[in-house]
């Protein structure tokens, strides 16, 4: 697992941050960062486009709805977002990226 450090936004809600050079979702939620990928398995929206409700990441485009946590889509969806860890260290922020094995090498 590989740590990167991140930038709370100044206003709750949900918008994006790159890692690595990939895009991810944060959403920011009750003053906790929640980090999951940012494509939207449906259909390929971008999901940091989109907002939050009752603890769940609403895509913008046709409305699937994801949860936060686990990044588990709605009973009938059947699909999931990737969730990322994050944690504070020192006053700044961490998401933690497993590093794909055809990257370590
Ligand atoms: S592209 Fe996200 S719900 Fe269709």
């Amino acid at each position: 697992m590989i740590w990167h450090e991140f930038k709370i936004p100044e206003r709750e809600g949900v918008s994006s941050i790159q890692v690595d050079g990939k895009k991810l979702c944060l959403v920011y939620q009750s003053g906790q960062p929640h980090i999951t990928s940012a494509k939207c398995p449906h259909a390929g929206a971008d999901l940091s486009q989109g907002w939050c409700e009752d603890g769940k990441l609403i895509c913008p485009f046709h409305r699937h709805a994801f949860d936060i946590e686990t990044g588990k889509g709605n009973p009938g969806q059947g699909n999931y977002i990737n969730t990322y860890p994050t944690k504070q260290e020192n006053g700044s922020w961490y998401v933690g990226i497993t590093k794909p094995w055809w990257k370590i090498f």
